[in-house]
């Protein structure tokens, strides 16, 4: 089970879905350290690397940031429950199925074995609309090298509206911004499905935006 998967790396690319429901069997260190290891080989603006990244395993910090994440869940997306429902899985928006993921994500989010937070330091006053930039690559490398050893993620980040409240608990300094909370573990459900998305044709634009064709020519 821990064994790394020899895995053409853009068949990885097609393949790393989120993975919402997580078994709590726990993930080795050894492993651990190596999503760890691949994560901060991603870029960061002048390779300045003003990160952290926070391995949270301890099951009570887990449930007290949780209870935060859950409260973001319910105003976020709770409260509109049977609406989003209702409109099924049309393309666009998280659909029924991924609503009902990340609901099932939301109510068992301490059970994932590990969370990694990752952090930028100094960014909490940032009006640097392109901030993200210098972490979010790193992230992908974390979830694909996860993907490698079997491990399911999610980029998630509804604990942000309790940003005050888990930088405490967490014991980060006063200008650190937790970037996202990506729970961890082996999946217990699903499969390594390419992603959907829009069709290609649809977002790619050559030149200046608006100039659209197909893309095979
Ligand atoms: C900035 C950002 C924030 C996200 N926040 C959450 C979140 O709080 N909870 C969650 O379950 N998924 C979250 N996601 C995951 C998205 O829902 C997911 O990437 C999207 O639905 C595509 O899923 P797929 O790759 O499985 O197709 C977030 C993704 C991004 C990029």
């Amino acid at each position: 089970m821990t064994q790394t998967e020899s895995l053409p790396l853009l068949e990885a690319l097609h393949s790393t879905p989120s993975r919402r429901f997580l078994s709590t069997d726990p993930i080795p260190d050894d492993v651990l350290w190596e999503l760890l290891d691949a994560a901060v080989r991603g870029p960061s603006g002048g390779n300045t690397q003003r990160w952290a990244w926070i391995v949270v395993r301890d099951e009570g910090l887990k449930k007290r940031i949780a209870a935060w994440y859950r409260d973001g869940w319910n105003n976020a997306y709770g409260v509109h429950k049977e609406r989003i429902l209702a409109g099924g899985d049309a393309d666009g928006g998280v659909g029924r199925r991924g609503f009902l993921a990340a609901e099932h994500l939301a109510e068992h989010l301490e059970e994932a074995p590990v969370w990694v937070i990752p952090v930028l330091l100094g960014a909490a006053g940032s009006k640097n609309p392109r901030l993200g930039s210098s972490i979010y690559g790193a992230v992908q490398q974390l979830m694909l090298a996860a993907r490698a050893h079997g491990i399911g993620s999610t980029l998630t980040t509804l604990h942000s509206a309790h940003e005050d409240e888990v930088r405490e608990a967490l014991g980060l300094p006063e200008d650190a911004l937790t970037m996202a909370l990506i729970p961890l573990g082996y999946p217990a459900k699903g499969r390594w499905a390419q992603p959907k998305r829009r069709p290609i044709e649809e977002v790619v634009h050559f030149d200046t935006f608006g100039n659209q064709r197909s893309a095979r020519g």
